[in-house]
């Protein structure tokens, strides 16, 4: 018998998306999509490359016809203006990029983004047509002081504000752990499991379809770990850095969400 939990799993499509943060040049981009395709050619799930900027034009012509859908990394909230390095929305969707990751630890902790920015991002994304990826996660010694949910409900409550409740199902957030990214720590399935409950939980209060929203964990994931932290009742997929180089290794975190 399934439970509940795992009965609105079986709803939602899996999604798997490669990080490749500043990793690979336009040729090796090419030739990681070249070898990936046709090991992923049979999967149902929802499969989105994270490249750098410069490879993103040289990714969304490869996987045309493909499942494989592509995001940018981050995006600037405004729609244009004097904002020297930055990238718009309508820049991204200009070359059919479809998604783009937001508020990525990474960002947050070098970059100086914030949660007031990301009040803005998300809303600019959803209003041009992309897919935000929403990250959010604690750190160690948050976690440490018994105060990871409190970290998560203030992330989401103030990066979704001006999301109406009926877009929430548009947004796919991934759950990633600070002190699992990079570091070889994986969360436990438990601990993946409960806190991406606790994500929905409070998707749920803020009145959206939260039992459509595709919740990822990120943090570690190798294809050895992949299945059963992708198997818990509310954990709809991943997103990979580290593993998500390496094309084969990704196929196999791809093959483990089916
Ligand atoms: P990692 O990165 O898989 O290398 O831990 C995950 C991420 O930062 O999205």
């Amino acid at each position: 018998m399934m439970s509940p939990n795992e009965r609105e799993q079986s709803t939602r499509t899996p999604y798997v998306a490669a990080n490749w943060k500043m990793h690979k040049t336009v040729a090796e981009a090419a030739q990681f999509i070249d070898t990936l395709l046709p090991r992923i050619a049979a999967t149902q799930s929802d499969v989105v490359v994270c490249p750098p900027f410069t490879a993103l034009s040289a990714v969304v012509e490869r996987r045309y016809g493909t499942a494989v859908r592509v995001a940018a990394q981050n995006m600037h909230e405004e729609g244009s203006g004097a904002f020297t390095g930055e990238i718009s929305a309508s820049m991204l969707v200009e070359l059919d990029v479809e998604a783009v990751v937001l508020g990525h630890s990474e960002r947050r902790q070098y970059f100086g983004e914030t949660d007031a920015s990301l009040a803005r991002k998300v809303p600019a994304a959803l209003a041009a047509g992309l897919e935000p990826i929403l990250c959010v996660g604690e750190s160690e010694a948050a976690r440490d002081a018994g105060e990871t949910e409190e970290v998560l409900e203030r992330q989401l409550q103030v990066d979704l504000a001006d999301v109406p409740a009926e877009d929430l199902d548009r947004v796919v957030v991934a759950y990633e752990p600070i002190w699992a990214i990079g570091t070889g720590r994986t969360a436990s399935e438990a601990q993946a499991q409960e806190v991406c409950a606790f994500i929905r939980d409070v998707l749920r209060a803020r009145g959206g379809a939260a039992d459509r929203v595709r919740i990822l964990y990120g943090g570690s994931v190798k294809p050895a770990n992949a299945a059963e932290l992708m198997s818990q009742a509310d954990v709809d997929g991943a997103l990979v850095g580290g593993a998500s180089l390496d094309p084969a290794e990704f196929a196999a975190i791809v093959e483990a969400a089916a």
